[in-house]
This record gives C-alpha cells, structure tokens and sequence, in this order.
C-alpha cells in the first residue's frame, strides 16, 4: 500500500513531475517508422504534451510542438516539404529543428522567419521505430538493446493503446505470480466458455494454459534484485511443496524505466515489451517482436520493420479475452485509470513489485539531485553496438513455466502455437512461421 503522495510520484508523468523528469533522461519510443512513412504527419501525444511528428520530403524526421506560431493552428493540418512541414494555413515552413524556414507569403526581404521557431525534440529511428528524447541537454546517447539491432532475426512491431496509467502495465513485470491465473485458469474459463478448449489445448505440453497453471505448483517465495540495467525477478519452487524439483524459474527481465524483456539465449522468439506513457491515464504499449535465426538457418532480410494493432474489442466492442496480451490489458485497465494504490494489499507474490516501486523512487532521487538516473548513456567511445540490457546468459537461457514449455511452444508456431500470442496478428506471421519451420527441419536434420 503506498500514501497518496506515494502513488502520484509515482505514476504522474507531466513536465516538471519527479517521474516526469525521470522519463524524459531517456529516449522514448514513439511510432513505428512504417507508419510515419505511410502517414508522413501524425500527432502524436507523449508525457502528456501534444506533438507533432513528421517525416520530410529528403525524408528526415522531426517532432515540434503542436501548434504554428504564425496564428497558431494546428501543425498536423500541415504538409511536408523537401525540408520541413508546411502549415496548412499560410504555408510556413518549419525545418525539423523546428526553425522556420519560409514565410511564402510575406516580402522576401522579410527577416521574420530567422525569429519563428517552434519547440522540438530530438529524433532518432532504431529497429523500425521512431524515439524521440524529451529532456534537457546534454542530450544523451540512444542505446542499442540488443532486439533493435541484432542481426539475422525478423521483427514486427504490435501496438496496443491502453486507457490506463503506465505503471499498472508496467508493475505487471513485477508480477510473475499472475500468469498462473490470468493466463492459467482464466484463460481455461474462457476457452471452456467459447467451446474452445478441447482444441485448443490438445497437446497438453505444449498449451499456454497448462504451463501456466503449472506454473502455481510448489511456490515458495518470490525474488527481485537489481541488475546492470534493471532487474530481475522469479519464483522460487520447492519440492517439499509440490513442485517437481526446488528451484528457481527466472522471468522477464526488467531494463529501466520501462521496458521488459522476454526470450534469451538459443530461443527463437523474443520480445520487449515497452510501456510508452501517453499521458497520466492513457498508454502507448509496444509489444516488439523479435525472432531469431538459429543454428545457422537465415532469418531472411527485412526490408522494413512492418507494425499492427493488437486489438483488445472485437468489432461488437465486446471484450477479446483469448490471447495473453489481451488477458494482461484488460486486467491493467480494469485497475483504474490511474490505480489507487492506497487501498491495495499486497502479498507475498507483490515482492518485485515493491522492488520496482524503490528503484523509481530511487532513480527519482537522483534526478532531484541533479544526477544522471540508470541507463542514460553519454560516452560514445565506451558504448558498444548492441548492449543485453535484460538478461543473456549463455548457460542459463531464460524460461518461464514450468519445465521450459513456454518457451518451447513460442519456438512452434509452425505447428500451431502462436495463436495464444498476440503475434497471432502481426504482418509478419508468414514469414516467422518458415522461419520456426526451417529451424525445426535443420535440428531435425541435425539429430538423424
Ligand atoms: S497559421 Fe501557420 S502559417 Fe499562418
Ligand atoms: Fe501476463
């Protein structure tokens, strides 16, 4: 349970907030670059200021403020141009910096324009999206978790817009315990309920449901510790309890402030998911697919990263309950807008997430104090070309459920596996599918 002061420090992520300031020290992902280029000009709302985003004719990105300082209607009327967007209005020209760089209509000896500029941010794309970074200079580095520039994999980009405050997305990583009922015995409710269940649970071992269930047999204890670039939290499972040996099940891992990530080591499917604040109440949740080519197999090349919607309400507006994704957004939302988190009762199973809720109000701290919070990077000579920002242990890959069947059935959507996943709806499902095809043929190979 936190005090109310507590809950709004935070989850409030306006300018001059103390997690406000602590997000804008980092680069934020904001739009898929696919999607900028099919739409050139886009608002765009983040942190709770309204934007807009826009690509140039020469094909350079810019993000300014919302509003034209000639009479201030709305940039995202605007038009691009080889250099800048144009206002709708009187056709100014702003250049991505946001400096105006043509005033059509006024005297060509006009000096006006030279004193026009309109707010901006920065703009950087990496792994097909689009990031922007909100804060004060210097202006740090970008850098490159390691599923944004890894080669040989297929990616796809899968956007949710959530009516509700970031942090309840994001204390769901805290929250391993949760998958046994939300994505365990809810989800077999559901499926019995839509008459689904027989087939879509047929191979036991390798269904989403009953690796989530078995996932609640023998828990211990939970555990959270900082790492390098986060932290990372898991179960503890005893056998005197029930489980099938004692031990630990690691799970997502957490990079700071906002990203987890799934996957590891050997396996074919990875994921970040990052939880973009909109605003106080409304988030931009990135679901970044990642799938690797393994044992020599060739992912094939991208020619871009493509995105989708991963829709949560079917076209009746009735509530989609029958992938993980949805199961996790619905139970986000249905916290409130912003939760109240001084009517709570946490449990044994909440210890990471009081983990997480310390190392903010920590990094919050240090941003007060005029210091640079985790993962802002500014020394371009020590930084590598890919960091493993979660966790990337060779001899110990990352698997959630019981007996690794999670990450076994994420490996298999060749034979049916990806439709308990939002990948189910992602454009790049064909080739991913060959993909996973062609792995399993070579181990195949391999073996005989
Ligand atoms: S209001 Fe934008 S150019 Fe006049
Ligand atoms: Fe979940």
């Amino acid at each position: 349970m936190l005090t109310a002061e507590a809950n709004e420090r935070l989850t409030r992520v306006g300018p001059g907030t103390p997690m406000g300031d602590l997000m804008r020290r980092y680069w934020i992902p904001v739009r898929p670059l696919v999607e900028l280029k099919e739409e050139e000009v886009m608002p765009i709302r983040i942190l709770g200021e309204d934007l807009v985003l826009f690509i140039t004719k020469k094909g350079d990105l810019g993000l300014i403020g919302e509003r034209c300082p000639h009479r201030m209607t709305l940039m995202k009327y605007g038009f691009p141009d080889e250099d800048g967007l144009r206002c709708c209005y009187h056709g100014w020209m702003f250049a991505p910096d946001g400096q105006c760089i043509d005033t059509p209509l006024e005297s060509p000896t006009n000096k006006l324009k030279d004193q026009v500029k309109i707010g901006s941010y920065p703009v950087q794309e990496m792994g097909g999206l689009v990031w922007t970074y909100m804060g004060p200079q210097p202006v740090p580095l970008l850098p490159p978790w390691d599923l944004f520039v890894m080669p040989n994999a297929i990616r796809q980009i899968g956007i949710s817009h959530l009516a509700c405050n970031w942090l309840q997305c994001h204390e769901n990583t805290g929250d391993p315990a949760h998958s046994v009922y939300l994505h365990g015995y809810n989800f077999k409710y559901i499926l019995e309920k839509k008459g689904e269940l027989e087939e879509r649970t047929k191979d036991r071992q390798m269904s989403t449901l009953h690796s989530r269930i078995d996932m609640g047999r023998g828990i211990e204890s939970l555990y959270a510790h900082e790492t390098q670039y986060g932290m990372e939290k898991g179960i503890n499972y005893s056998k005197a309890l029930g489980a099938d040996k004692d031990r630990q099940s690691r799970h997502s891992t957490v990079i700071f402030p906002f990203f987890t990530q799934t996957g590891g080591p050997g396996q074919v499917r990875q994921e970040f998911q990052i939880r973009v604040p909109i605003d106080d109440t409304n988030t931009y949740h990135i679901a970044y697919g990642c799938y690797m080519g393994l044992g020599g197999v060739e992912a094939g090349e991208q020619e871009s990263v493509p995105y989708y919607d991963i829709p949560i309400y079917d076209e009746d507006g009735s509530p989609i309950w029958d992938f993980v994704l949805a199961q996790d957004s619905h139970a986000w939302v249905g916290q409130g807008d912003i939760m109240d988190r001084t009517v709570e009762h946490l449990g044994r199973t909440d210890l990471p997430i009081v983990f997480m809720r310390r190392q903010f109000e920590e990094q919050m701290l240090i941003v007060e104090d005029g210091g640079d919070p985790k993962n802002v990077f500014r020394d371009s000579s020590s930084m590598p070309d890919l960091i493993h920002g979660g966790i990337w242990d060779e001899s110990n890959s990352s698997v959630t459920g019981a007996g690794g069947a999670v990450s076994s059935f994420r490996s298999a959507y060749h034979k049916g596996y990806g439709i308990d996943d939002a990948d189910r709806y992602g454009p790049a499902m064909p080739e991913i599918i060959d993909l996973m095809q062609r792995i399993d043929d070579h181990l195949t190979a391999d073996e005989v």
